[in-house]
């Protein structure tokens, strides 16, 4: 199970991760993925300056943009069921 988090504090929530989160969800149902990747929100992590802030199974990636958010997806979810 890969799990992603997408950061919901207030400076993360203020550029974007609503639009983030939602895209996230719908790339893990497009590619049938709901039962391999868990989508969840946080809590800020204190690394609002370089917002908005992800964490793929761990990792922590910052400054998402909604246009290459497909592709970081593509590489990280490359290795699971459905693709
Ligand atoms: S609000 Fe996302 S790291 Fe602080």
């Amino acid at each position: 199970m890969k799990d992603i988090s997408v950061c919901m504090g207030s400076s993360c929530f203020s550029r974007g991760s609503a639009a983030i989160a939602a895209l996230i969800q719908s790339y893990v149902k497009e590619h049938a993925l709901e039962q391999w990747v868990n989508v969840s929100g946080c809590l800020c992590g204190g690394k609002c300056k370089n917002g908005p802030n992800v964490r793929i199974d761990g990792t922590l990636f910052s400054h998402i943009v909604l246009e290459t958010l497909p592709a970081l997806l593509d590489q990280k979810l490359a290795d699971i069921g459905g693709n």
